[in-house]
């Protein structure tokens, strides 16, 4: 199955695409994750894309656009993938209609304020790109998947999520009308458990 999600900044994305990758035995693809891992490793391209990042603002179009075509290219690839953080423009969903054919945009709606305290709580492993919520840890500093030391999205200042929200508003949210159009759009609602939303995601894609 070839799957993107959709939804603003805190709605899930990553969250469910982390659980989506294990049940159906496909990878998860966040462009998000690979420019995190670049400015880790201080690669060029994370010189690059770290004042932007920083300032919530989204990534060049083609420079996205061609890092995806490339990793949709290899083998693991070919049975399905889910798009975690891509497309988020116009510009960007036309390009990938040009080179994939995915089957579902799945759109996860959530409340503002629900996604307010998701960012507020979040903790990121930088070594497994793992992502939590303070509320599900017994220790807020230690990956529980690999040991690695959380750390807070610096993407998760209060003034970068505004910033990221009228992004998503301006740039990304059009791409729901796009899929509509298309046939393709699932919207589930993305409020309550992580383990509600994951079962409305399978029961929608059923
Ligand atoms: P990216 O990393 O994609 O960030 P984002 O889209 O803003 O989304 P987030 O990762 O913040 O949220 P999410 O929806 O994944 O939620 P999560 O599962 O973490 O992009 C970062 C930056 O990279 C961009 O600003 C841009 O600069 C650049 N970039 C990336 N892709 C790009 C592209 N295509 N083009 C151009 N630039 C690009 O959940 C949030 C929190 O809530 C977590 O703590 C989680 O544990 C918790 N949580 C999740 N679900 C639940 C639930 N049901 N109940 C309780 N808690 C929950
Ligand atoms: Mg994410």
């Amino acid at each position: 199955m070839k799957l993107i999600l959709l939804g603003a900044p805190g709605s899930g994305k990553g969250t469910m695409a982390q659980k989506l990758t294990a049940a159906l035995d496909i990878p998860q693809i966040s462009t998000g994750d690979i420019f995190r891992k670049n400015l880790k490793e201080e690669t060029p391209l994370g010189l690059q894309v770290k004042s932007i990042m920083a300032s919530g603002a989204l990534v060049p179009d083609e420079i996205t656009i061609e890092i995806v075509k490339n990793r949709l290219a290899e083998d693991d690839c070919q049975k399905g993938y889910i798009l975690d953080g891509f497309p988020r423009s116009i510009a960007q969903a036309k390009a990938l209609d040009g080179f994939q054919q995915v089957d579902y945009a799945v759109n996860l709606d959530v409340d503002k304020e629900v996604v307010v305290k998701r960012l507020s709580g979040r903790r990121f492993c930088p070594d497994c790109s793992g992502t939590y919520h303070v509320s599900a840890l017994s220790d807020e500093t230690v990956c529980p998947h690999c040991g690695g030391k959380l750390i807070i999205r610096a993407d998760d200042a209060e003034e970068t999520v505004r910033e990221r929200q009228r992004v998503y508003e301006s740039t990304t949210l059009p791409l729901l009308e796009y899929y509509d159009k298309q046939g393709k759009l699932l919207t589930v609602d993305g409020n309550g458990t992580v383990e509600e939303v994951y079962d409305r995601i399978l029961a929608a894609l059923k």
